[in-house]
């Protein structure tokens, strides 16, 4: 065991956070504000309410949803037993969660329900950029509506943030797996396709092939590319109902001015989905490696059975979640860094006139202004680096001088968007107004 105390045993030893898992912090914390402000705004304003469920859920909700022969749930889910006996997971997706927390409160009464979720979700994963193990989804579901317009509304919602935030290069990818009464058919023509190969699986393939065929189209194996990129596509196998949806969500996205490219392999990893799927993908220029080979920062799609599935009643779905990482990674390329900078920077004196230095920047905090000073005081130059260091835009030094004429002497800092060396006298009674100006 280690040992942080600093009492006995290893005391020196120093931690790190643990593999795949990230600490946020200033300055690029102000990306990820900036990203859930916005969501927080957009969303609302779309008619999703926001949700908040535990981390930790029953693992049995996982496997009976997401499918206990996909890679989430068969290799990346933390699970362990807790004191109670009980198997726990930590939550790698949101959409059962919210589905359990829809049936428990009774939600399932209203006719339509929207909501929306922001959060760490876990994955054991291999890790590269873009990926890892802690991570965190902005996703949106809406309970209730089965027609073709409730999909486009959740896609076009996330269209509308992924301009919003202002990321470019991404394209929307758009796919239908048809119903459960479609999928017999299908699972068939894939099972033929495949079964000749089999003696020459892996041990994993064989298994996926024997359990859930369907999974072995997002296998990761090098040796079942060439197999899967020449497997029966499901669009091609849409019953009547299935099909008329699959156009009407087509023909809508185009009303919408929404572009998107038809992809008959998008058939996403998760065993829940029904008709619509859909993901977002930034395909970049060449020479653009921002995400790696992580390209996805968005994925969703219907999922018409699933409340049934968990134990509810007949309520059509459909949802998305966003990788909030990968969208920061994606903003911090673009050099959109939205920093909260100090308007003013107040110099203080050492003696009784830091007091009233400190009160003044105290109330214009108090006004909801972004003011600061260097608690340490001391000579000017070095308060001016601290200014400076902090970006802000305006300095001035409340010393005698200004305490007696009740008047500060505002300098523009130095800054490329600013206009350098320039002074204003501003008197102390009209600060507040002078500054909420600038
Ligand atoms: P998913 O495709 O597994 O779908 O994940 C959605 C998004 O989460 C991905 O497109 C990606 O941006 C991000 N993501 C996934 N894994 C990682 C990771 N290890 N590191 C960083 N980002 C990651 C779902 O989770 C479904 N629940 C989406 C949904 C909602 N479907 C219907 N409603």
């Amino acid at each position: 065991m280690s040992d942080a105390s600093g009492q006995g045993g290893r005391g020196r030893e120093k931690f790190a956070a643990v593999k795949g898992m990230n600490d946020l912090l200033p300055p690029q914390i102000e990306t990820w504000q900036f990203l859930e402000r916005t969501a927080r705004d957009m969303f609302g304003t779309w008619g999703y309410s926001e949700v908040r469920t535990p981390i930790l859920e029953d693992t049995g909700l996982f496997v009976r949803s997401v499918g206990e022969v996909t890679d989430i749930v068969s290799k990346e889910m933390y699970t362990f037993t807790d004191k109670g006996d009980r198997s726990v997971t930590m939550r790698p997706e949101n959409t059962a969660p919210a589905v359990r927390a829809y049936l428990e409160h009774g939600f399932a009464q209203q006719p339509v329900t929207r909501w929306y979720y922001l959060g760490p979700m876990f994955r054991y994963e291999r890790m590269k950029t873009g990926r890892y193990r802690q991570f965190y989804q902005l996703g949106a579901e809406a309970y209730g509506a089965g027609d073709a317009s409730q999909d486009v509304e959740n896609i076009a919602l996330a269209h509308a943030y992924l301009k919003a935030i202002g990321v470019q290069h991404v394209t929307l990818h758009l796919n239908s797996l048809g119903d459960a009464a479609d999928r017999p058919r299908y699972l068939e023509a894939l099972k033929a396709h495949f079964a000749p190969h089999v003696p020459g699986f892996s041990e994993a393939a064989k298994d996926t092939f024997e359990r859930n065929t369907m999974r072995l189209l997002d296998s990761k194996e090098e040796a079942l590319r060439p197999l899967v990129e020449a497997a029966p596509r499901v669009g091609d196998f849409l019953g009547e109902a299935a099909a008329r949806h699959f156009d009407e969500v087509k023909a809508l996205l185009s009303t919408l001015g929404i572009p998107f490219v038809v992809d008959p392999r998008l058939v996403r990893g998760l065993d829940y989905y029904t008709r619509t799927t859909f993901e977002f993908v930034y395909e970049p220029p060449a020479g653009d490696s921002a995400l790696g080979t992580a390209g996805t920062v968005c994925g969703g799609g219907r999922y018409d059975d699933l409340v049934r599935q968990l134990g509810g009643p007949d309520k059509p779905a459909v949802g998305f979640a966003m990788g909030l990482d990968r969208l920061v990674l994606l903003l911090e390329a673009l050099g959109k860094r939205p920093a909260r900078r100090p308007l003013l920077f107040v110099a203080t004196m050492d003696g009784a006139l830091k007091a009233e230095a400190v009160k003044l920047v105290t109330e214009l905090r108090l006004a909801g202004l972004c003011v600061d000073f260097d608690p340490r005081g001391g000579k000017v130059k070095r308060q001016i680096e601290r200014a400076s260091a902090l970006a802000a835009r305006y300095f001035a030094v409340y010393g005698e001088r200004e305490h007696q004429a009740r008047t500060l002497t505002l300098k523009a800092l130095d800054l490329p968007d600013g206009d350098p060396g320039k002074e204003t006298q501003v008197g102390l009674d009209g600060l507040e107004d002078w500054l909420r100006r600038q």
